[in-house]
């Protein structure tokens, strides 16, 4: 049973969970509300990720979502967990054709929202600014194998590393990362063997998202597990149905609003004792109004 969080965690806790073999739980979050009740389960790591363009604002890829929008969120993240690990996902054209526009991006974007880490979609193009970065002192993790931002030249949402070739080139590139300076890489949807190679090539802590047991933490998105997107991947586990219940209440909602059985008495608000009466008389429009029949302790 977990326990809420009560001390911050920190990139630290990552490198000790590689060192001491014990798995970090990870879920996307986009919200201060969810935050607080991750926070409260005990989740150490939170992924502000742009999975939000899908999630959150309806696009069908990651394309769209602005560092903006990506700034708001995660501070709001940061606000309702402050003790837990946030990794910020810089968003498609935040941080690539420039590193001095992609390190000043990055730089806005940690110190606007207080994020612990930010992630970035990995390609030998980003290594000289992996490295400006670590150089600077930012926790980088590397995202590697299927790079949903890439979508338009893969041509899909393929799972990567299917031969040996192509895995040989993830751990490749996950050395390249390792040595420019990445705190940590982020390996989605390739094959458990493709997750081992490169848990054995590198030292750094690696979370997977659909990469097999050998990574040292597990991260997917939360709406997908909790049944609110009806989109469910294979390596995504079904923690349970929450549409299902919110879709009955919102109905049970609507149902009360127009049967007026909502707002009932204890949802009104008191004028202050004798003041109805007055406003009663003073007013003959507001002589046929009911001032509400039951007291209630709000003020
Ligand atoms: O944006 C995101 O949520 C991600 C995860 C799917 C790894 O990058």
């Amino acid at each position: 049973m977990a326990t809420p969080l009560s001390r911050k965690v920190t990139i630290g806790d990552l490198r000790a969970a590689r060192r001491g073999g014990v798995k970090m739980p990870m879920l996307t979050c986009y919200d201060f509300t969810t935050a607080r009740l991750m926070q409260e389960a005990g989740v150490p790591a939170l992924l502000v990720g742009d999975s939000a363009a899908n999630v959150i604002l309806g696009h069908p890829t990651t394309l769209p979502v602005s560092l903006s929008f990506m700034i708001d969120i995660t501070a709001a993240v940061r606000r309702g967990a402050p003790l837990a690990l946030v990794v910020a996902d810089m968003p498609f054209g935040s941080y690539q054709g420039s590193v001095a526009r992609g390190s000043r991006n990055v730089f806005k974007l940690v110190q606007q929202t207080g994020c612990d880490c930010v992630k970035l979609e990995a390609g030998d193009s980003q290594l000289r600014l992996v490295r400006e970065l670590a150089d600077a002192g930012v926790a980088v993790m590397a995202h590697l194998g299927l790079r949903p931002q890439s979508v338009n030249l893969v041509g899909g949402y393929r799972y990567q590393g299917r031969t040996a070739g192509e895995a040989m080139e993830i751990v490749r590139l996950a050395k390249a990362m390792e040595a420019a300076g990445a705190a940590a890489l982020l390996l989605e949807a390739v094959p458990a063997e493709v997750g081992r190679a490169v848990v054995d090539a590198v030292g750094l802590p690696i979370i997977g998202c659909g990469a097999g047991p050998h990574c040292h933490g597990h991260v997917v998105v939360t709406q997908d597990a909790i049944g609110l997107t009806g989109t469910r991947p294979r390596f995504v586990p079904a923690l349970g149905d929450l549409a299902t219940p919110s879709r009955r209440l919102f109905e049970q909602y609507a149902d009360a609003v127009q049967s007026g059985a909502y707002p009932a008495p204890e949802h009104q608000y008191e004028m202050q004792p004798g003041e109805s009466q007055k406003l009663r008389s003073a007013s003959p429009a507001a002589r046929s109004i009911d001032g509400p029949v039951a007291t209630t302790d709000r003020a």
